[in-house]
């Protein structure tokens, strides 16, 4: 047999044991990022073959927390694509104001910077006082961070920017305090956030939505359980709610394509049909 399809079948009991013992279902993300990302833990784990994984996979509950942190890839930073946040500020934000009071879901939130760029923006279009925001991730140590609001102050200056970019019309200093390292993000916008662990590929509804935020998270997923996730999305959202997806990621082909309407295709963002 060759060695990749050796590899291959290793990889499918890797993932099978690590859902049946754990729960975690990895099983239908994109096969690729996948089996790159099992070759560098088993290339720094001391095991002979992807193989020899398995029983410390199956027992070793810190060895698992080590491989599960390799398929999180919390990256992310204020005001990520800012061009999307204008489109955000100024197609979206204007019909959200019809509503009396907004849920906002952002899904794969990794470390926050999303949620309180977003928060930014509601601040701004005045609408942050009655907008609940709702952040999940499945990595714990990623929602430690968004919850705390810290980040390094050595990254303001390129968020700064991003933040004109993306129509912000004050200093986004307004929004933190800082000292020499680190900047926290202020009271205000952290009490309007509530952080929790979900898993996408195993957990149901969060909550019914008037914005749904899951950016740079499909990618990572196969079709059929982009169409799930894309499923649990249109069934969270009122109608008349929107959609925004990583500027990578797209409606087109999926299962769920015809209860959408295209509000900005480049920005990916896309409204529940009534
Ligand atoms: C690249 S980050 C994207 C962060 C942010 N949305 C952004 O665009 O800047 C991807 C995040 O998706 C999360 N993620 C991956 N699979 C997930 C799943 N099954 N359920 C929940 N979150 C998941 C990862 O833990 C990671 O924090």
């Amino acid at each position: 047999m060759d060695p990749q399809q050796l590899e291959s079948i290793e990889v499918d009991l890797l993932l099978e044991a690590i859902y049946r013992r754990y729960g975690h279902d990895f099983r239908n993300y994109a096969r690729a990022s996948i089996e790159r990302r099992v070759r560098q833990f088993h290339a720094q784990s001391g095991c002979a073959t992807l193989s020899d994984m398995l029983p410390r996979l199956l027992h070793d509950e810190a060895f698992f927390a080590d491989f599960v942190t390799r398929f999180s890839i919390p990256v992310t930073e204020l005001f990520r694509d800012p061009q999307v946040y204008l489109a955000l500020r100024n197609e979206v934000m204007p019909v959200l104001r019809t509503f009396p009071f907004l849920r906002i879901w952002h899904a794969g939130c990794a470390s926050g910077e999303e949620v309180y760029s977003l928060a930014i923006l509601l601040d701004e279009a005045g609408l942050l006082a009655r907008s609940t925001l709702f952040a999940t991730d499945f990595n714990d140590t990623a929602l430690e961070r968004a919850r705390a609001g810290i980040y390094s102050a050595a990254d303001m200056g390129e968020a700064s920017r991003a933040y004109q970019r993306a129509g912000g019309a004050r200093s986004l200093a307004d929004y933190y305090h800082a000292d020499a390292q680190h900047i926290v993000m202020k009271r205000r916008l952290r009490e309007r956030v509530t952080f929790a662990n979900h898993n996408l590929v195993t957990d149901g509804v969060f909550t019914e939505a008037h914005l749904v935020l899951c950016r740079n998270v499909l990618i990572y997923f196969n079709q059929a359980l982009q169409d799930r996730v894309l499923g649990l999305f249109r069934d969270t959202l009122v109608r008349g709610g929107y959609l925004c997806l990583g500027t990578r990621e797209n409606l087109r082909f999926s299962a769920v394509d015809s209860s959408f309407e295209v509000v900005d295709a480049a920005c990916r963002l896309y409204k529940r049909l009534a």
